[in-house]
C-alpha cells in the first residue's frame, strides 16, 4: 500500500482538496524527454477549447452532438478534431480509414487512440479472466495478455480496456467472470500480470496496448449481485480489499484508469474527489488519464447529482475523470464552462496534456497506421499453444472420488471402451468463448466433442453423444436417448453448466441452480449408476450441492476459451493435470451469500471445523445459520490434482520481531514449509501463506492471504518454500486509518488452502 499516510475522509479534507484541484492537476504527470513535452505544450498552446474538449471525447462511430448542439456524424468530428479516442473497432482497415481522417484531415493532425475490450484476448481467446485467476500462475497470465497486445496492436486496437480488478465476493453478480476473485492479495498480483502483459517493457513497442484496471472502484460490491448496483463501503474496507488491486495496477504503470458506474456511500464512482483525486492522485501519484465508464458522465443525472449536462461534466471533470466514454459532454459541454469560469482551463489543459502524452508514448504520432495483415504460423501455433496451457492450469478438480478402488480420474482410454459424452456444452463452440470474446470467432473454438471425438479415433475407444437437453431447456425430449446411450457405456462426461451470455455485464442471476432442467437430466444420470465426471461451465461458482455429494468426479472449466476441448480431453485422460485452484468460494446454498474466506470473526463465532479459524465456542448463540453451516461447499484455494501433497509445520526465523522495525522497511519475518508430493504422479501444488493477526487495534480476517508459490514437484520429491512478510504484507489501516505495523500476535499458516494447517506465531513486539 501506499507509503504516505493517507489522511481520513473528512468533510474538512474533502472541501480543502476540491479547492487545491486546479493546481493538482496542472502539475501533471511523469515528464517525456523534452522534445515531446515541448511537442504537447505546442498542441496544447494552439488548441481552442472545443478542439480540447475534444481530446476528452471518447465515441463509438456513432453520430453525436457537437459543441452548439449540432448533429454531426463520426467522420465530422474527426475531421474538426472533436474526437480524441474510439472504441469497439477491431480491423485495421477500419480503424486506418478514421485514423487518415484524424492525422489527414483534422487541424492539428492528431491521431485517434483506438480502444476495445480485450479482455481474455483478441483472436485468440484464453480461459475467462477468473478462469485464468484460478491458475495462481502470474507469469502465464502475463504471457496470454502480451500475446493479446500484439494481435491487437496489429490491427490498431493499442488500447484495452482491461484488467478489470474489481474484487467480487458474490457469485450473483455476472462481471465476477470478469476478474480474479475475492481476494486482493492474488488479485494484485494479477493485476500486475495483466499490465505488464499488455504494455510490455515499452508502450513505444508497436506490440503494446495501453492498459486500463477497471471500475474505479468499488463495482464489484454491487449490493444484491445486482449489475451497476449501489455500493456501502466503509473507507477501511475500500482500502484493505477494493483499492489494493488498483493500487498494484498503478505500481505497474498502467496507463489508464476507468471510473466506475456505481455510487459508493451515496457518491458516483466516476464524480468521486476522493477515489479519484484523493487516493488516486495524490496517495499513488497516478499519471496516466481516466476514461469513464460507457455514457456514465450522463449518468450522473439517473444517480440524481445533475440536473443538466453541464453540471454532470462540471462534477465528474473536477472529481478526475479526464476522458467522457460515449456520453458527447465533456466536447458539448466544457468550453462553455470554461468560459464561464465554473471550470478552470487549467484542468482542461491538464487532461489533454495526459492523453497526448499517452498518443506519444504508444508512437501514434510517428506511426499512426495499423499494419494489419494475419501473424506469423509460428505466432498462431504459439498462440494455441498458449490457450491449451492457461485452459489446463485454470481447470478446477472439485471432487475425484474412488470408483472400484480408484479414483475416476484420469480416465483410461482403453480401446473398446465406450464413453457416454451427455449435454448442451459439450459442443457448443460459441459458449467457449464466454464473455467478451471480442474478435474471436466461435469457429474457431474446438469443442470438447470435437476434440473427444479426434482422440477416439486415436486410441479406439467409442464414443456416443447427446445434447440431452438445451442449456436452458425444459423439455425432457432429449432424455431417453441420452439416458439409453449412458446405460450402454462404460462411463459418462457429462458437460453442463451456463451458456455464456449469462455471465459478464447486465448478467446477475438470482439463483446459481443449474439452468434449465440440467439438474434433472444429472439426477437422473446419476441414477443410471454409471461413473459420472461433471464438468461445468460457467462463469461464476453455481449451486452443486447435490452434485458434490452423488457425482464422483467434478471439474469446473470455466469458459476454457479456443482450446477449450483439446485442454479438457488432455486433462480427462492424465496427459494434463486439472491444476486450478478456486479463486472465489463455492457456496453451499444461495443463502449463504456473500461467503468469503478473510471474513472478520464474530465475538460468536462457529468452531473451526464449519468455519475458518473461529475459536471453539459453544452449539448455541454462534454466529450462523439454524438450518446449515456458515462453511462454504468449497473455499477459495481449494482444488484437488492427479496426485496428493503432504505441507510441513511452517517454521520461522523468529519468536519475535520488532513491529517498528518492520514498519520502517528494516526487517521481516521468514517463513518456511516444505511441501511432499506423496503420490505417485507429477503434480503442482499451490503453496498459500496466510496470516491471521490478533490484539491489533482494529479486528482482522481469520485469514488472509499473503504470499504464495506455485510448486511442481515428481512423486516422492519434496521442496522448501521460502516467504517473507514485510511492511506491504503486514501493515494494517488502523484504528486512526494509518497504514502501519502495529505491535501484535500474528499466526502464519502454509497450506493447501485456508481452511488447513497449523499455524505458528510470531510475536511482533513493541
Ligand atoms: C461498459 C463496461 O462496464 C466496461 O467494462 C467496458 O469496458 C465498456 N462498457 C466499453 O465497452
Amino acid at each position: 500500500m501506499s507509503r504516505p499516510a493517507p489522511t481520513p475522509r473528512t468533510v474538512l479534507v474533502l472541501s480543502s482538496l476540491l479547492s487545491l484541484l486546479p493546481e493538482l492537476h496542472a502539475q501533471g504527470g511523469p515528464p517525456l524527454p523534452p522534445q515531446a513535452e515541448a511537442r504537447i505544450e505546442a498542441l496544447v498552446a494552439g488548441m481552442s477549447l472545443e478542439e480540447k474538449a475534444g481530446q476528452l471525447n471518447q465515441v463509438a462511430t456513432d453520430a453525436r452532438e457537437g459543441p452548439g448542439g449540432i448533429l454531426l456524424s463520426c467522420d465530422d468530428l474527426i475531421r474538426k478534431g472533436w474526437v480524441g479516442a474510439i472504441l469497439g473497432k477491431d480491423d485495421s482497415a477500419g480503424i486506418n480509414a478514421l485514423q487518415r481522417e484524424a492525422v489527414e484531415d483534422s487541424p492539428h493532425r492528431i491521431p485517434i487512440l483506438f480502444g476495445l475490450d480485450v479482455i481474455h484476448g483478441f483472436r485468440t481467446e484464453f480461459p475467462i479472466p477468473l478462469g485464468l485467476s484460478a491458475t495462481w500462475d502470474p507469469a502465464l497470465v502475463e504471457q496470454t495478455a502480451r500475446f493479446a497486445a500484439a494481435e491487437a496492436a496489429r490491427q490498431g486496437v493499442r488500447w484495452t480496456f482491461s484488467p478489470m480488478v474489481d474484487i467480487a465476493r458474490d457469485p450473483r453478480w455476472g462481471r465476477i467472470s470478469e476478474g480474479a476473485g475475492e481476494d486482493p492479495f492474488l488479485g494484485s498480483a494479477m493485476a500486475r500480470a495483466y499490465v505488464r502483459g499488455y504494455q510490455g517493457r515499452s508502450l513505444a513497442d508497436p506490440s503494446s496496448i495501453l492498459a486500463c484496471a477497471k471500475h474505479f472502484v468499488g463495482y464489484g460490491a454491487a449490493e444484491g449481485g445486482r449489475d451497476y448496483n449501489t455500493t456501502e463501503i466503509s473507507e477501511r474496507t475500500l482500502r484493505d480489499v477494493y483499492l489494493p488491486p488498483f493500487h498494484a495496477a498503478v505500481q505497474a504503470g498502467a496507463g489508464t484508469i476507468m471510473s466506475a458506474f456505481n455510487s459508493i456511500d451515496g457518491v458516483p464512482a466516476s464524480a468521486n474527489p476522493f477515489t479519484l483525486t484523493q487516493v488516486l492522485r495524490v496517495e499513488w501519484g497516478f499519471q496516466g488519464f481516466v476514461d469513464s465508464d460507457w455514457t456514465a458522465v450522463r449518468e450522473l443525472m439517473l444517480h440524481g447529482i445533475a440536473n443538466d449536462e453541464e453540471t454532470a461534466a462540471r462534477r465528474s471533470f473536477l472529481a478526475g475523470v479526464d476522458m467522457d466514454m460515449q456520453s458527447g459532454i465533456f466536447l458539448g459541454k466544457l468550453p462553455g464552462l470554461v468560459r464561464s469560469g465554473r471550470v478552470p482551463v487549467s484542468r482542461v489543459d491538464e487532461a489533454v496534456r495526459r492523453i497526448l502524452r499517452a498518443k506519444l508514448e504508444l508512437g501514434l504520432f510517428d506511426r499512426p497506421y495499423a499494419p494489419g495483415g494475419v501473424p506469423a504460423a509460428a505466432a498462431e501455433i504459439h498462440g494455441r499453444e498458449l490457450a491449451e496451457s492457461s485452459a489446463e492450469e485454470s481447470f478446477v478438480l472439485l471432487e475425484n472420488r474412488d470408483v472400484q478402488g480408484v479414483p475416476l480420474l484420469p480416465l483410461s482410454p482403453a480401446p473398446e471402451r465406450r464413453i457416454a459424452l451427455v449435454g448442451p456444452l459439450a459442443d457448443s463452440a460459441d459458449d467457449m468463448l464466454g464473455c467478451w470474446s471480442c474478435g474471436g470467432r466461435a469457429r474457431d473454438m474446438v469443442t470438447l466433442r470435437r476434440a473427444l471425438a479426434t482422440r477416439a479415433a486415436l486410441d479406439r475407444f467409442k464414443i456416443t453423444y447427446d445434447r440431452g437437453t438445451e442449456i436452458d431447456g425444459t423439455s425432457k425430449s432429449g432424455f431417453s436417448a441420452a439416458l439409453g446411450d449412458a446405460r450402454k457405456s462404460d462411463v459418462v462426461v457429462l458437460a453442463l453448466g451456463e451458456g455464456r451470455s449469462t455471465s459478464g455485464e447486465a448478467a446477475s442471476r438470482s439463483s446459481l441452480d443449474l439452468p434449465g432442467n440440467q439438474e434433472e437430466l444429472l439426477e437422473e444420470i446419476v441414477a443410471t449408476g454409471k461413473p459420472v465426471v461433471l464438468i461445468l461451465f460457467s462463469g461464476r461458482p453455481l449451486a452443486i450441492r447435490w452434485a458434490s455429494g452423488h457425482v464422483p468426479a467434478i471439474l469446473m472449466a470455466w469458459y476454457p476459451g479456443m482450446q477449450a476441448g483439446p485442454a479438457l480431453v488432455r486433462t480427462l485422460f492424465g496427459d494434463a493435470q486439472p491444476e486450478g485452484r478456486l479463486t472465489v468460494s463455492i457456496p453451499r446454498s444461495l443463502g449463504q451469500i456473500p461467503n468469503y474466506y478473510d471474513r472478520l470473526n464474530t465475538g460468536r463465532p462457529r468452531t473451526d471445523a464449519e468455519g475458518l479459524g473461529g475459536d471453539a465456542a459453544d452449539q448455541f448463540h454462534v454466529s450462523g445459520y439454524v438450518d446449515g453451516t456458515s462453511a462454504p461447499l468449497y473455499p477459495f484455494g481449494y482444488g484437488l490434482g492427479y496426485t496428493r501433497f503432504s505441507f510441513s509445520e511452517v517454521s520461522v526465523d523468529a519468536a519475535a520481531v520488532s513491529a517498528g522495525a518492520i514498519e520502517r522497511g528494516e526487517a521481516s519475518v521468514t517463513v518456511h514449509a516444505d511441501i511432499r508430493n506423496t503420490g505417485n504422479r507429477d503434480g503442482t501444488a499451490v503453496a498459500q501463506l496466510y496470516i491471521r493477526l490478533r490484539g491489533t487495534s482494529v479486528a482482522r480476517p481469520v485469514r488472509e492471504l499473503k504470499g504464495f508459490e506455485r510448486v511442481r514437484l515428481a512423486p516422492g520429491e519434496s521442496r522448501r518454500v521460502d516467504f517473507r512478510l514485510g511492511r506491504e504484507e503486514l501493515a494494517i489501516w488502523n484504528l486512526d486509518l494509518r497504514h502501519i505495523v502495529e505491535p501484535c500476535s500474528l499466526y502464519v499458516w502454509v497450506a493447501s488452502d485456508p481452511t488447513r494447517g497449523k499455524p505458528v506465531k510470531v510475536e511482533l513486539t513493541e
